[in-house]
Parts: C-alpha cells; sequence; structure tokens
C-alpha cells in the first residue's frame, strides 16, 4: 500500500461486488484489517464468502479470522475523555487486540478481541467505568436507569418525602438550607430491627445522628446507645429522660485514659479494643467487667475509609493476641462478659454478620464468662434507587442458623439503618452557571452541611422539590458554596429546568449528615428541624 495511490479502492471494489459491507476499519503502511458483520458474511454453502476471498487475493495476501466481538464504549465526545479511560484499556492489556477504531463521529471507541474474552471484558468495563464510578461520574453523565426513572422513585414506589413535599418547602420557609427529619421513619426503622427474634438487644450508634430528639424516640422504642467518646455517653445521659447508664455501651479506639475512668465512673458498660490497654493501665480494669472489640481478619463497607476491621484497620484486638490477653485477664481477674466486632459500614450482603457471629463463637470457649456476642453495626440502606433494601428476614434466619442453642444474647448497635432515610437536606438555589462540560446548579449549603459526598464519593439522590412533578432533563453539577473543588453533591443528575430560589432536597441525609457537618469557611452548617408527625 505504501504510497500506491488507489490500492484501497480497488480492495473495496472487490468488497463492492460482492456485496459485502465493512463494518470497521483501521490501516498501516502494510496492512488494513476490517471488520464484516458476520450475518451478512456468511452465506449459506460460504461459496460467497469463498469467491470473495479469492478475488481479494489477486490484489494482497488475506488472512480471515472468525471467532472475533468487536466491544464498544459508546459516549458523546469520547475523544475527551481518552485520559479518563486508561483503567478500561488497561484491561485489554493480555488481550489479543485484533483492531483498535475511534469511530468517526466521535461517539465510540471499539475493539477487536477474540470471543472467548467478550463476556468477562464486558463485566470488567462495566465494573471499572460505570459500578464503581462515584469520582468520575462528571465524564460518564446519569446512568441509564436514572434516566428512566421518575425522580424519588425508589424500588418502584415513591420515596416517604414525596407526599411530604408542601410540608418540606413550609418548615423551610425563608430559610437557605436545613436539614428536616421524619421521626415516624425512625420509629418504624426501630421497630423492624426490634422484631429480629434472634437479637436481643438493639443499640443506637449514637454518632450517626446525636440529636436529642433522635435519641429519645430511639429510649422510646427501647433501644440501648453505643457511644464512642465520653462526651456522647454524656450527651446521652443528658438528653435523653431517666437515661439509665446501663442502657450505655462505651466503645472507644485509642481514647485517652482518663475517658475511660470516667465511664467507669458514670457505670457504663466498657469495650477495650487494645490489649496495650489492658496491660499497661491495668490498675484500671482489675477486678472489672467488660467487653472486648475482637478483629475477626475481614472487613466490609461502602468505602475503605469506613472499613473497621482486617489488617489495614486501627481498630479491635487480633486473634493472635488472645492467648497471652487470657492469661492476663486472669491475673488481674478482669471478667469479659461481651465480644464485639464490628466491620464495617454500609454493609449489604446480610452473610457477613453470620461470618461474624460463626467467627465470634469460635472464640467463646477462651471467654467462659462471655454472655452477649455484640455483632456490631453496619447495616446498610440503599443509596440508588434501584439498590434493593437490606432483607433483615434472612438475616434473622442466617443468625438463627449459625447460633444454633447457644445460651448467648446477640446485639446489634446500627446507626446507619435507623436514621439515614428519616433526613433530607433542603437547599436553596444560589446561581446557575454553564462552564466547561457542565451545567452547575450552587445551593446555599455544601461540604460544609454534608461531607460524605467528597470524603467517600457517596451518592444521595437529589431533586429539585420546588418542581417535583417536572420531568427531569437536564444534566447538572450540583454544588455547594464553598471554596473547595471537592464541593460537588452531585455528578451528572438529571433535574428539571431549575430557577434561582428554588428548593433542591438531597436524600438520605439523617446518618452522618449534620453530625459531620464544619464551620469551614465560617459558614454555618444546615440547622436541624423536624416534621410534625
Ligand atoms: N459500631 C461501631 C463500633 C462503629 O464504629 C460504627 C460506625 C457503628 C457501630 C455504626 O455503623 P453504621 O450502622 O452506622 O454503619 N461516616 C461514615 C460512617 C462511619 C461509621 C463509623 N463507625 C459514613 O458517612 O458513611
Amino acid at each position: 500500500m505504501w504510497r500506491q495511490a488507489g490500492f484501497l479502492a480497488d480492495a473495496f471494489a472487490v468488497f463492492k461486488e460482492h456485496n459485502y459491507s465493512v463494518d470497521l476499519i483501521s490501516t498501516s503502511e502494510s496492512t488494513v484489517t476490517i471488520t464484516l458483520d458476520p450475518e451478512s458474511a456468511v452465506d449459506a454453502d460460504g461459496s460467497r464468502f469463498i469467491r470473495f476471498i479469492d478475488d481479494l487475493s489477486g490484489l494482497c495476501q488475506v488472512e480471515v479470522k472468525t471467532d472475533c466481538v468487536s466491544i464498544s464504549m459508546v459516549g458523546n465526545a469520547i475523544r475527551t475523555i481518552l485520559g479518563k479511560l486508561s483503567s478500561a484499556l488497561d484491561l485489554f492489556q493480555d488481550r489479543h487486540v485484533h483492531l483498535v477504531t475511534q469511530s468517526a463521529n466521535d461517539l465510540n471507541l471499539t475493539l477487536v478481541v477474540d470471543s472467548e474474552h467478550a463476556d468477562s471484558l464486558v463485566r470488567k468495563l462495566h465494573q471499572t467505568l460505570i459500578s464503581s464510578q462515584a469520582d468520575n461520574r462528571a465524564e460518564f453523565g446519569p446512568s441509564w436507569s436514572e434516566m428512566n426513572r421518575t425522580a424519588g422513585t425508589a424500588r418502584g414506589s415513591p420515596e416517604w418525602w414525596h407526599a411530604r413535599a408542601p410540608d418540606l418547602l413550609e418548615i423551610l420557609g425563608q430559610r437557605e438550607c436545613a436539614y428536616v427529619y421524619d421521626l415516624n421513619i425512625i420509629r418504624k426503622a426501630a421497630q423492624r430491627l426490634n422484631a429480629l427474634r434472634t437479637v436481643h438487644r438493639v443499640l443506637y450508634s449514637v454518632k450517626a445522628n446525636d440529636h436529642p430528639r433522635i435519641l429519645q424516640v430511639m429510649a422510646q422504642e427501647g433501644l440501648g446507645f453505643e457511644c464512642v467518646s465520653i462526651a456522647e455517653v454524656e450527651h446521652v445521659l443528658e438528653t435523653v429522660p431517666g437515661g439509665q447508664p446501663a442502657e450505655i455501651l462505651f466503645t472507644p479506639n485509642f481514647a485517652p485514659r482518663e475517658e475511660y475512668e470516667k465511664a467507669f465512673q458514670a457505670g457504663v458498660r466498657v469495650t477495650v479494643d487494645n490489649s496495650w490497654v489492658l496491660r499497661e493501665w491495668h490498675g484500671l480494669f482489675t477486678h472489672k467487667e467488660l467487653f472486648l472489640r475482637l478483629d475477626l481478619e475481614s472487613g466490609h463497607g461502602h468505602h475503605r475509609k469506613v472499613i473497621t476491621s482486617g489488617k489495614e484497620s486501627k481498630f479491635g484486638i487480633s486473634l493472635e493476641h488472645l492467648g497471652e490477653l487470657s492469661d492476663h485477664l486472669q491475673k488481674h481477674d478482669i471478667r469479659v462478659t461481651g465480644l464485639h466486632a464490628h466491620t464495617g459500614s454500609g454493609v449489604t450482603d446480610v452473610s457477613v454478620w453470620q461470618e461474624q457471629l460463626r467467627r465470634l463463637l469460635a472464640v467463646l470457649p477462651r471467654f467462659p464468662a462471655v454472655k452477649v456476642l455484640n455483632l456490631g453495626g453496619g447495616l446498610g440502606v440503599p443509596d440508588r434507587p434501584e439498590q434493593s433494601r437490606l432483607d433483615l428476614a434472612e438475616l434473622d434466619k442466617l443468625l438463627h442458623a449459625s447460633l444454633g442453642e447457644a445460651e448467648i444474647q446477640l446485639w446489634l448497635e446500627p446507626g446507619r439503618y435507623l436514621v439515614a432515610n428519616s433526613g433530607v437536606l433542603l437547599a436553596r438555589v444560589t446561581q446557575l452557571k454553564d462552564k466547561g462540560n457542565y451545567h452547575y446548579v450552587g445551593i446555599a449549603t455544601g461540604m460544609n452541611s454534608l461531607i460524605r459526598p467528597a470524603l467517600y464519593g457517596s451518592y444521595h439522590d437529589i431533586v429539585n422539590l420546588s418542581r417535583l412533578d417536572s420531568p427531569s432533563t437536564v444534566p447538572c453539577r450540583i454544588v455547594g458554596p464553598i471554596c473547595e473543588s471537592g464541593d460537588v453533591l452531585g455528578e451528572s443528575r438529571l433535574l428539571p429546568p431549575t430557577c434561582e430560589g428554588d428548593v433542591l432536597l438531597i436524600a438520605n441525609t439523617g446518618a452522618y449528615g449534620r453530625v459531620m457537618a464544619s464551620h469551614y469557611n465560617r459558614r454555618i452548617p444546615a440547622e436541624e428541624l423536624f416534621l410534625a408527625s
């Protein structure tokens, strides 16, 4: 072909003569690689194809490869994000790629590989480009399911706040932003957990949301409290009428010695998660009862920063230290009455707690005084409308199967499950801007009120509450007013055409929302309000 004018014309004349339409093409100085759609290439007895190859062989050396598949990444202006596709292209590293083309209309990038690799490559590409792309969503746009659903509709039925839209707008009044909670949602979640027949006690993990009204509802529903700082312990004792120390489990990690002293003085139950503490401060623990938090070696969670078990985590006592620890406990008359394990937060696979239970039961013989196995919290809630809810009935069944006849109480200490769905963050639209590839919708509060999207890439559903019934057609990047490029609350979200003053609703923000807020930039985080029930 090198400098031979008309070679391609001659070759394509043969395609035309035999009525073959070219699908993909790439060329070099000496080689032309072409794909034909198998449906057009195959004829009943193969004779047309043989004649075609014969004729083509008069012009060049022909090699036919069958059993190939073309895999296309399809998207608008794909050339502009080639750099972002590097992780996807890495997947092809060990595969024989026969051809790469980037379509002239800039709508797809296609690679042709042997068909045996196609399924696994497509699965991995999907995982790399779509499922795990919380941070990259700006480039990849809304997902198909997001584009095809009605705003705020989860798993087929509307979210609770749909019906309460007028109440929510009314309670916000003239404010720029606010967290608004519905306590009934919390009550129902607490009742679902209390109905688990294998679980003897549910403690509310106060860190998820420590608003006094929420703590009071937990107490009314008969839940205890799990606290991770002495300040949380004091807060519960002060704000829950009739709050008893016996209802509180103190589960600190790398806390100063005086917090343990105060906890014992207050009469709350203490969990220790470091054998160093028991050795170095043994005077503090002699003749005491306590729970031990163990690291059962496998961690789970919605993000690596919330996995609290396993080699990389700072929590818990390693199983390998239990031998020497037992001797020490005996020597100082420290009675272990409970074992505790918490693998991480935002877990959706119920078999994780069964596995925890299994592993705790395996170490139980070392601790004859143990009456309680605390399986921790971590119960996940669906972030995206297409995700399903945690199957509590299945959890109950699995725990029951593993517990058998063991004379032991099972405890859980969830935070998120109880409160996440009860809260929404409302914020008024401040400004709009079109810049680069984005249509920006600015709102009155951002990562100072809700840091989860910036910190974990967390997904929170976002709708325009002022225009709930208008079709969501405009892809938007929803940002706050904080001086950080990471102050993005939602990437590539579809909203109706939106105006200054509209109220956006950010869903599922009852857990780890206001409690993780800051005054960064001296901006006051959203205050907390409650719907009348
Ligand atoms: N128990 C212990 C010992 C914990 O460390 C935690 C959470 C819980 C219970 C309650 O976990 P939950 O049921 O809420 O998943 N800020 C993160 C979550 C960090 C959770 C830390 N520990 C987030 O926004 O996702």
